[in-house]
């Protein structure tokens, strides 16, 4: 038999929300909500839609390997050079990319018992090791995250705010961590929710980059406020020595010429991003009042999904919302058993999940 590399043998595959097509096959059912993925349920920036029509006819060529444009309409937005910024086949790919070009077998990497997967999947498969640091009340715990970092550390991973939990670091955590923060270590903040955590207390991380460090590299994406996660888009913004070597192991057009065309007039519509805020915040009221009607614990959340508790056995749950047309995320593979990671929907669909939920819980309990 072929053997695979080492690393690969530690690896547990992510698991990914439902398609909406495969429950249909599966349970012969239609008329389904995917509140499973943290996508935005008011669909893509009609601008960005626009920008794909416009480009459509030209998919007989390659992409611009370098996204020379929307480099430069992120440099624009974001106020910091172009040689500051490299785009992904979201950021997933970025965070490929850095584990990629940082880690050998050699390295450890810290990040938090329950967060994002793809930290732990490619760190191991560059055979890196992976140290996972317990959270505090659901959230990222900075200060053990910090005591953890060895001379073998080499990437620390804080996703803020954190994707199951939805948590926020406010700034003086954040700046608390990065004093004194050794100079060989990288640290990643993933901000993949950043635009729905906006707000005074949000650490100013790119600020970090402009004091002049090296080590700090900050990832968003455009797959959830901006609405076009099936396009694959996300960026990192770090020192033009880290970009230069993540761009030396990159994909050549490892980002798509839809992607970057929509994803330039995405960039244009702060409006759209500023109307799916401001429902999602409303939205997240709503569900937070009617879970607190079923006396279920939550999290209050930082991003456009909610965590909640679920008396029992969340998989069981999950399966039952699951026969009603109703894709949620159970939270074994965080780690957080008992737990459903729920996305923000439109209002009718929060009042379908709801109604569900409650019928659910009278099966299971
Ligand atoms: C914390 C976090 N980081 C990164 C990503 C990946 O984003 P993208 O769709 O840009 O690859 C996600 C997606 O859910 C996420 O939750």
């Amino acid at each position: 038999m072929i053997k695979p590399q080492r690393g690969m043998d530690s690896i547990a595959p992510y698991v990914p929300g439902k398609p909406i097509q495969e429950v249909e096959r599966e349970l012969g059912i239609t008329d389904i909500i995917k509140l499973a993925s943290n996508e935005n349920p008011f669909g893509p920036s009609p601008k960005a839609v626009e920008g794909v029509l416009e480009a459509l006819n030209s998919v007989n060529f390659y992409p611009d390997g370098q996204s020379y444009e929307l480099r430069q309409a992120l440099a624009r937005h974001l106020s910091v050079p172009p040689d500051w910024i490299i785009v992904g086949n979201g950021a997933d790919g970025v965070i490929l990319e850095t584990c990629m070009a940082y880690l050998d077998e050699e390295s450890e990497v810290i990040t938090s018992e329950h967060s994002f997967p793809m930290y732990d999947i490619f760190s191991q498969a560059m055979r890196a090791k992976v140290v996972k640091v317990p959270t505090k009340n659901y959230g990222l715990d900075l200060k053990a995250m910090r005591q953890t970092i060895s001379p073998k550390t080499s990437l620390v991973f804080v996703c803020n705010p954190n994707n199951p939990t939805g948590t926020l670091l406010r700034k003086e955590e954040v700046q608390e961590f990065m004093e004194d923060f050794p100079e060989e270590v990288m640290v990643v903040f993933d901000e993949a929710y950043y635009e729905f955590a906006q707000s005074e207390d949000f650490p100013d991380t790119i600020g970090y980059l402009r004091e002049g460090r090296e080590n700090v590299l900050v990832l968003r994406t455009f797959s959830k406020a901006y609405g076009i996660a099936g396009l694959r888009l996300g960026y990192g913004i770090g020192h033009p020595q880290v970009i230069a070597t993540l761009n030396k192991i990159k994909e050549p057009f490892a980002v798509n010429l839809l992607a970057q065309a929509a994803g330039i007039k995405a960039l244009e519509d702060q409006e759209f991003v500023r109307r799916t805020v401001e429902a999602i915040n409303r939205e997240k009221e709503f569900l937070y009042r009617e879970f607190e009607r079923l006396e279920l614990s939550y999290v209050r959340s930082y991003t456009n999904f909610v965590l909640v508790e679920v008396k029992g056995d969340a998989k069981l749950v999950m399966e039952r919302l699951l026969s009603r047309g109703v894709i949620v995320r159970p939270c074994g593979g965080y780690k957080l058993p008992g737990h459903l990671r729920i996305t923000v929907g439109m209002r009718e669909q929060n009042q379908r999940l709801i109604r569900a939920l409650e019928e659910v819980l009278r099966e299971t309990q």
